[in-house]
């Protein structure tokens, strides 16, 4: 088997507390191939984001991480600042739930697209302005000449995804990260902001770490699902949405909201913290 593009093994986050230090992540694994695209699932406060902002080594510096996260082989957690600053701003790329804490209300939309091109890379304005204007075209934006010369607050949050994937785009990542990139929008720009994400996610061979609430959504376009539940991922693989093993999956594929009821939430489900660390007992034993 050829070698993972981001691998991340056993991968344990303690948080210290006033009573003492609390688990927030134990023992994930998970690999993305190149090209793959693997959705990340479960309920509120699981771990999904901890999960990326460890491989971005974006976790509050007091938190003590364990495990291994490998990215072409190299080791993210000791990576130095160099190798850390090319890591974020050119191998991986975020997509976040709401674009707007993301980006600088005062900047232009061309400013915000090209400041990263013409910092980083050395790439003059015209040449910067002529890519963010084709690039903004590729993700599904009209009149892109004139969308640079707007205000953040000129757009709306469909228009401003597009921008904010555009920018990830224009770095020329390997990897997507996407935290709920659609939750926040309303129900047409969602579907329409997916379907760019991956039309230009199977364009550029990208591989892609889905997080969402939306199960249809992830295996819709995902090859793979991986389930967490406090802290641990419970079950993965290609077979999780149509045949799941694990009860946790059973129950929460079988809470799932009909198509035309999706809810951005989950549903509260009968299984508890109780009865997960009762299984794992059982399975240790
Ligand atoms: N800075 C922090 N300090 C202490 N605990 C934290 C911190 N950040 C997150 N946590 C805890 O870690 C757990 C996982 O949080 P995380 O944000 O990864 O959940 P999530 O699966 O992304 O949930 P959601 O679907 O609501 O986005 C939660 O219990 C949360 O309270
Ligand atoms: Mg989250």
């Amino acid at each position: 088997m050829t070698e993972p593009l981001l691998s991340i093994r056993d991968l344990t986050v303690d948080a210290p507390t006033r009573a003492g230090s609390k688990r927030l992540l134990a023992g994930v694994d998970l690999d993305i191939g190149r090209g793959e695209a693997v959705a990340l699932v479960g309920e509120s406060g699981s771990g999904k984001s901890l999960t990326t902002r460890a491989v971005m080594r974006l976790l509050p510096a007091h938190f003590r991480v364990q495990g291994a996260i490998a990215f072409e082989g190299h080791d993210v957690l000791s990576m130095d600042r160099a190798a850390l600053r090319d890591f974020r701003g050119h191998r991986v790329g975020m997509i976040f739930q709401d674009p707007r804490a993301h980006i600088n209300p005062v900047h232009t939309v061309g400013d915000f697209l090209t400041e990263a091109l013409r910092t980083t890379r050395a790439v003059g304005r015209a040449e910067a302005e002529e890519r963010a204007e084709a690039l903004l075209a590729d993700v599904g934006v009209r009149n892109a000449g004139t969308r640079l010369r707007q205000f953040p607050h000129q757009l709306s949050g469909g228009l401003l995804q597009r921008v904010m994937i555009a920018s990830v785009l224009l770095a020329e990542p390997e990897l997507l990260l996407a935290d709920e990139p659609t939750t926040a929008l309303d129900i047409t720009a969602q579907s329409d902001v997916m379907a760019i994400i991956e039309e230009q996610r199977v364009q550029r061979g990208l591989s892609l770490l889905f997080i969402t609430h939306d199960l249809e959504l992830a295996a819709a376009c995902c090859e793979r699902l991986a389930v967490m539940y406090a802290g641990e991922i419970v079950e993965q693989g290609g077979h999780v949405y149509t045949a799941p093993r694990h009860p946790y999956t059973r129950e929460l594929l079988g809470a799932r909201p009909s198509v035309e009821h999706r809810s951005k939430r989950l549903p509260v489900l009968s299984y508890t913290r109780e009865r997960h660390e009762e299984l794992k007992a059982r399975h240790e034993a």
